[in-house]
């Protein structure tokens, strides 16, 4: 079975096509730089610019792949949660190009794709390599931060997520506050190379949090996430430097601030691994590409899988990879479809 999938819930225009064995025979991802002088993205400009590229970008997974439009058998596309602007376009062509041929269509959670990246085939080291379940996986974007309890191919149990910014959030608006450019993550990291870890000292909440208001209980507490703390800790001490301290000390300040971000994600994993006692841990959201955090998951014991970074952002083929295991809808029982904007939808 041949899967074409189509991914547009944010910023990317992705389109893939995947084998029902997991094997990626295309992987096509237009990122919008237009985004980038505006400091985030801009949601209205996203779907305009879905609007424009989607066509393309279909054209070419298909192209990459050797094969046509006749040769599908199943169209994936993410449904949710992302900008609701941006998910219609890819929603809306999805159905058109399953309806034109009466093909099924597979519905599918962005999150559920970040997991299924997983279970995805690829080249590593001449071998080939995939993760099956039972597993942990973290999520870090830029929109999500999440610890799933992946037990099969077909869903997951939310241990834990994050109460405010995402991590991926933490590293753009501390890479704002330090005069970088967006996104902010790889110029933050860049920066962070020549500094000290250890020279400034930020909260990495390092106690079990409480679990307040929409709080996740998993094994009678919270393995939630929180950011702000780290974000205003940032701003205070960028007030308490001169001018010229805030840029003879901007790479400590990074160093020191990515590690604090890196730490809390590795301490909730670590607890949730000691936790469920699964010993198996996979990562996934642009974040997965930091060196300082990839450094960090090497040092565990647990077995760690980290797709390629083109796996780990936001890609089609994860979107596929997931459509392996939903059950897709026949034709035209999709047609009335809707897409979702937040929240996680029910298994
Ligand atoms: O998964 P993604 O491509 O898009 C979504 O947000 O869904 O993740 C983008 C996020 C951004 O916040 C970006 O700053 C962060 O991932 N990011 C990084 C790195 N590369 C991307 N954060 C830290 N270090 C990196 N090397
Ligand atoms: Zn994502």
């Amino acid at each position: 079975m041949t899967i074409l999938a189509l991914e547009t819930s944010c910023d990317d225009t992705c389109a893939a096509v995947v084998d029902d064995d997991g094997t990626i025979r295309s992987n096509v991802i237009s990122s919008q730089r237009v985004h980038d002088r505006f400091g985030g993205v801009v949601p209205e400009i996203a779907s305009r610019h879905h609007l424009e590229l989607v066509n393309i970008v279909v054209a070419q997974s298909l192209e990459e792949a050797s094969i046509t439009l006749e040769q599908v058998d199943l169209v994936a596309v993410t449904q949710g949660p992302g900008l609701v602007g941006a998910l219609l376009v890819g929603l809306s062509t999805a159905k058109a190009l399953a309806a034109a041929r009466e093909l099924p269509l597979a519905a599918i959670d962005h999150l559920q794709g970040h997991v299924a990246a997983n279970f995805l085939v690829f080249d590593r080291d001449g071998g080939r390599e995939a993760f099956e379940p039972p597993f942990l996986c973290l999520i870090a974007s830029g929109g999500h931060t999440l610890l799933a309890h992946v037990s099969d191919h077909e869903g997951f149990q939310t241990l834990g997520r994050t109460l405010d910014d995402a991590a991926g959030e933490a590293f753009d608006k501390g890479a704002r506050m330090l005069g970088l450019g967006y996104p902010g993550g790889p110029a933050l990291e860049r920066l962070a190379e020549a500094g000290d870890p250890d020279a400034f000292e930020f909260p990495t909440s390092g106690s079990r949090s409480r679990g307040g208001r929409g709080a996740t209980r998993a094994f009678g507490r919270s393995l939630d996430f929180s950011f702000a703390g780290l974000k205003t800790s940032l701003l205070y001490k960028l007030r308490e430097l001169t001018e010229v301290e805030r840029r003879e000390r901007a790479s400590d300040l990074a160093a020191s601030y990515q590690a604090a971000i890196v730490e809390h994600l590795m301490l909730r994993a670590e607890e949730a691994l000691d936790l469920t006692k699964l010993g198996r841990l996979a990562v996934g959201g642009g974040v997965a590409a930091n060196g300082e955090l990839r450094r960090r998951l090497a040092e565990l014991g647990a077995s760690v899988h980290v797709p390629p970074s083109v796996l780990c952002t936001d890609n089609a083929a994860m979107i596929g990879g997931a459509a392996r295991f939903t059950a897709a809808l026949p034709y035209p029982d999709y047609l009335g479809l809707d897409a979702y904007a937040t929240g996680e939808r029910p298994r």
